[in-house]
């Protein structure tokens, strides 16, 4: 039986973005985000990890050609959210909180239907150094 080998491309982004519920007063947004729910917005250095899963062909070597998935990653996630302001100029975010958590799964449906079918099978979103959200499809 061939080996099942998981294999990851690191990408990174910069962004901005604004945590808030427009349906809540500014009292109520600053209680529960806090200084991310500030209007005028802030940054983070984003990394995405995303991995995908498979037998190793024999031909290649490869689960993936890891160029061809670093490529899937900046055509289908990188072009839309690097240098951005997440609220502003990404539609999906537009009545959508840019949350870690709604983030990794917007890449999620981004790219799954460019990877070569039941390949993907995690995608990991660091907003910082110690926070990060993890998304396996469920
Ligand atoms: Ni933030």
């Amino acid at each position: 039986m061939s080996p099942t080998v998981v294999v990851t491309r690191r990408a990174h982004f910069n962004a901005a973005h604004r945590l808030f519920n427009p349906a809540w007063s500014d009292a109520e947004n600053a209680r529960v985000f806090g200084p991310c729910a500030n209007p005028n917005a802030h940054g983070h250095n984003y990394n995405l990890d995303v991995s995908v899963a498979g037998g190793v062909d024999p031909g290649t070597g490869f689960v993936l050609d890891i160029k061809v998935l670093k490529d899937l990653i900046e055509e289908h996630v990188l072009r839309r959210l690097d240098h951005r302001n997440l609220n502003l100029d990404v539609p999906e975010f537009a009545a959508t909180n840019p949350t870690a958590e709604n983030i990794v799964v917007q890449c999620w449906r981004w790219l799954a239907p460019a990877i070569p079918a039941g390949k993907l099978v995690r995608i990991v979103l660091w907003e910082t150094d110690r926070n990060l959200v993890e998304y396996t499809g469920g």
